[in-house]
């Protein structure tokens, strides 16, 4: 394991010195050198918009495009490309779906229910559908363990609730919610109900099927998994994806305009409209050939055995207290030092060249409810070996003793 170890550091130029422990994944991922590339020659080699020109640039373009459409499908194993769209980031995935499933199919008093470790971006989204339409917004309360309350989420469905969207992987604390048991458990209740799953941190940990996962929507975002930022994925169902109207428009998704009546494709384009983040797209499909070809297998397995050797080595060290200790999750730690800011901690980290985040991570709702203004926050990439724990752990004995 440790050939691959330092084998997967050195495909990423950004970390090849060693300068930085770089553990800040969970917020954003470094870039391997075949994403740097793939996106730089296309920029020298033949860039064109793609859809429209009859041209052999273009043409190219557009092939490279739809295939990296095809990749995404095999990656979280669908059999219908049709079924991806290309968005901005999981942000833009998840108000696609508000605005227009939910604006749509919702009408006032109808019920969403989300839980309280949702990234804003899980939260905010369905706040604009309510202010705009009166649904209602119910929560699933969480243990002081950071685990979902099942049997308070049983309690919470109701003849009203048309929709679930649910994180997969909280970002603010790496507790994987099982999926399958909170998707079993509406089915059972009522099958009409909509589902999405927020994949923004599991997509890059674990392989991902949506034929295991059985929600309507999923979503994710490029620049956590090694691709460039400005590409994010929503899956869904075909039949309900046509249903819907499209949430933004202009050139690329239609089939006819007059000024009178305008006719939409159907899915992908449908929700494509203007000119797509073509390079990024290309950067995404390089991203992940880069991971299928490693294995997504591989890369769980050395990632687990950094968590582990993490957790460990954090239990060693009195005055800290890491959220969601005792809950199956991935290498994301999110933890208190007693006594000292998480930003005064953070700073001191910053000097001894270890990067970690601070703050909320954008669950303000969150650390409200463990009644804490933030966290100092450590996650893992495929690329976080040994000696950058070591590091986390040096540069946190040394905080501890200038801050006492
Ligand atoms: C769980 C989760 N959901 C959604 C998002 C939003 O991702 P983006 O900012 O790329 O839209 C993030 C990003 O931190 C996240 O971790």
């Amino acid at each position: 394991m440790d050939g691959e170890t330092s084998m997967f550091k050195q495909d990423f130029p950004s970390l090849r010195d060693g300068k930085v422990a770089y553990l800040d994944s969970a917020a954003s991922a470094q870039k391997p050198e075949v994403v740097v590339s793939a996106m730089d020659y296309i920029m020298r080699n033949g860039y064109a918009n793609i859809h429209r020109g009859l041209y052999g640039w273009s043409q190219d373009m557009t092939q490279a495009y739809e295939n990296v459409r095809a990749q995404v499908a095999e990656f979280i194993d669908v059999e219908n490309k049709k079924e991806i769209i290309f968005t901005k980031n999981s942000t833009e995935s998840i108000n696609l779906v508000a605005q227009s499933w939910g604006r749509t199919f919702m009408k006032a008093g109808d019920e969403i229910i989300i839980s309280e470790t949702e990234h804003h971006a899980n939260i905010v989204p369905w706040q604009l559908l309510r202010d705009q339409i009166g649904i209602v917004i119910k929560v699933i309360p969480i243990s002081d363990d950071c685990k979902l309350d099942i049997s308070a989420y049983t309690a919470l469905l109701s003849e009203k609730t048309k929709f679930i969207s649910i994180v997969h992987i909280s970002n603010a604390t790496g507790v994987i919610n099982d999926m399958n048991e909170v998707i079993d458990i509406a089915r059972k209740y009522n099958p009409e109900i909509k589902i999405l799953v927020d994949g923004s941190q599991s997509v890059v940990h674990q392989n991902i099927s949506m034929k295991d996962i059985q929600c309507d929507f999923f979503v994710f975002t490029g620049h956590k998994l090694y691709g460039p930022t400005g590409i994010g994925v929503l899956w869904g169902k075909e039949d309900i994806l046509n249903a819907m109207p499209p949430y933004q428009g202009g050139g690329d998704m239609i089939e006819t305009v007059t000024f009178e009546k305008t006719i939409y494709q159907k899915t992908p384009a449908r929700f494509e409209a203007g000119t797509p983040a073509i390079l990024e797209v290309i950067g995404l499909g390089a991203a992940i050939k880069y991971i299928t070809d490693i294995g997504m297998d591989v890369i769980t397995r050395h990632e687990a055995e950094i968590t582990e050797y993490a957790q460990e080595e954090l239990d060693k060290i009195d005055g800290i207290t890491v959220l969601g200790r005792n809950a199956n999750k991935v290498g994301i730690f999110s933890f208190t030092m007693d006594g000292a800011h998480p930003s005064d901690v953070a700073m001191i980290f910053d000097q001894m060249g270890v990067a970690v985040r601070t703050g909320h991570h954008c669950c303000m709702p969150l650390m409200q409810r463990l009644k804490i203004d933030g966290t100092i926050r450590a996650s893992i990439g495929m690329y976080t070996d040994k000696d950058d724990i070591d590091r986390l752990i040096t540069a946190l004995k040394k905080a501890q003793e200038m801050l006492r």
